[in-house]
């Protein structure tokens, strides 16, 4: 009898986990139509936020890059790369060829936590002294300097409100950084002083968002990329913008040319958003509640944490899991490049999941169905994500009027004809989320075409640029050489 009511349980849990599931689905739905008013919603924030300062929650920040690097210029150049969690340092040299491949030195750092959490004394010391033991071990290269200070671009990727092209002021953390003291503080004379205690001749060149530097690269290597899209521990956008659409900008008075744009897409939001009560209590529970919406259902940090929760809610509510002492309670172990391996388990029995849920989250046993709800836990989620990013995409594309609806061509023709007309559109894109996630990649690209339509979208070229954010920097440096005339 014992055994006849075990299996009855057993099945009613089973039946009340797939109306998890089911609900998760439903709340994550982005048909097509949803998508369309994405596009639209992203496209009048842009406009919003390009109006007026504090007119949108899109800050849409300018970077008084008013020209990308056009291969022209020489030398020997660094760059700092301050990303989400590792720090790069970048040695480039230019010989004022646009060369298919730079010559370029790389250096990955983790950045520990506590460095991340302290003070921005610590911070940026431990951000100069990497660079000076990496320009040490690299030596000065076949290439002088221009005098004897050398030239540096930083990439400093969080929302910094510029004051030129070379410095500005951090508006706030994102992703994992809280560095209170750093909040309002002006980055690059923070990095300037740390290099002056320790001796390190450079000069901060330009200060630039990771995006900006991804579009540079491309740039100097497909003159048709307008924008750049990055996906990885946060997400963000930037874009090529005419000067007299910039309305907030009163100082930039030339009508001809325009400026890179830094969206800060990441803090995108609109009501058009399919939000579920994981997101909610994901928000609520983060160190910036109400900032960042779009980013936390996109962006790398953020994808294992939403599938962490519906899983600990299947395993709170329903015991599916059979332990009652597993991981799944802590918040943020369940990383996303883990929900990648999962997700794109081809075995036939599932044998990744099965082993991540037992090594990450140290679940021993779990049965075949129920590896298969976990794997469908992570495409409901990541293909709301992929599906909203390609809508972002294609907001930009609209504001710019490259969505294939006629903005950019000469009136009196046909729509047919003005589609035929649409110029190759190439967007740049980086970020471990899109370039080792095949699924949220497919995703993102279906969705761009459902959106847009096979034939307009066959004029969007998707295009990945790894480490441009570095490399861009020390382009865009090249460029705005203070000892160049
Ligand atoms: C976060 C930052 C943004 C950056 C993005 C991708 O959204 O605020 O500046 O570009 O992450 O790294």
């Amino acid at each position: 009898a014992t055994m006849v009511s075990k299996r009855v349980k057993r099945t009613r849990r089973w039946k009340k986990s797939v109306k998890i599931l089911q609900e998760l689905e439903e709340g994550c739905a982005t048909p097509v139509e949803k998508l369309r008013q994405v596009v639209d919603a992203m496209a009048v924030e842009m406009h919003a936020g390009l109006a007026s300062e504090g007119g949108s929650k899109l800050k849409m920040l300018l970077t008084f890059v008013h020209k990308l690097p056009n291969g022209s210029d020489e030398g020997t150049y660094y760059a700092l790369d301050l990303g989400g969690s590792k720090l790069r340092v970048v040695r480039v040299n230019l010989d004022g060829q646009r060369s298919s491949s730079l010559e370029h030195d790389v250096e990955r750092k983790p950045i520990p936590q506590h460095i991340m959490t302290g003070t921005s004394e610590e911070l940026f010391n431990f951000i100069a002294s990497a660079l000076k033991e990496f320009a040490e071990r690299v030596g000065d290269g076949p290439h002088k300097f221009s005098g004897s200070t050398r030239v540096l671009g930083f990439t400093f990727s969080y929302p910094v409100k510029q004051t030129s092209i070379s410095s500005g002021i951090l508006i706030k953390w994102t992703k994992g950084f809280a560095i209170k003291d750093m909040v309002g503080k002006n980055v690059s004379d923070c990095l300037q002083e740390a290099m002056s205690k320790i001796d390190l001749d450079m000069r901060v060149a330009v200060l630039i968002n990771d995006t900006v530097g991804t579009l540079a690269l491309s740039n100097y290597h497909d003159e048709d990329t307008v924008a750049a899209v990055i996906f990885a521990t946060g997400t963000n956008a930037c874009y090529f913008e005419r000067s007299d659409a910039i309305i907030k900008y009163q100082g930039f008075l030339s009508t001809s040319g325009g400026m890179v744009v830094n969206m800060e897409w990441g803090n995108f939001w609109s009501s058009h958003l399919p939000r579920t009560p994981y997101d909610i209590e994901l928000d609520a529970n983060s160190p910036n509640p109400t900032d960042q919406g779009f980013e936390k259902m996109i962006s790398g940090m953020y994808l294992g944490e939403i599938v962490r929760r519906v899983l600990f809610r299947m395993s709170e509510e329903l015991g599916v899991f059979g332990v009652t002492a597993s991981k799944l309670s802590v918040p943020f172990v369940l990383r996303t490049y883990v929900v990648t391996i999962m997700h794109e388990d081809e075995s036939p029995d599932l044998q990744e999941v099965g082993k991540m849920m037992k090594d990450v989250l140290e679940i021993p046993k779990t049965t075949i169905e129920l590896r298969k709800l976990i794997v469908k836990v992570c495409d409901v989620v990541t293909r709301r994500a992929a599906r909203l990013a390609a809508a972002g995409i294609v907001g930009i594309l609209k504001k710019i009027g490259r969505d294939g609806s006629g903005g950019t061509v000469a009136a009196g023709k046909s729509k047919i004809e003005d589609e035929k007309k649409m110029r190759r559109t190439v967007i740049a894109v980086d970020g471990s989320v899109y370039t080792t996630y095949s699924m949220f990649r497919e995703y993102l690209n279906g969705a761009i075409s459902d959106i847009l339509g096979e034939e307009v979208a066959s004029h969007v070229v998707l295009k990945v640029v790894e480490d441009g954010s570095g490399i861009g920097a020390a382009l865009l440096a090249a460029s705005h050489d203070p000892f160049k005339s």
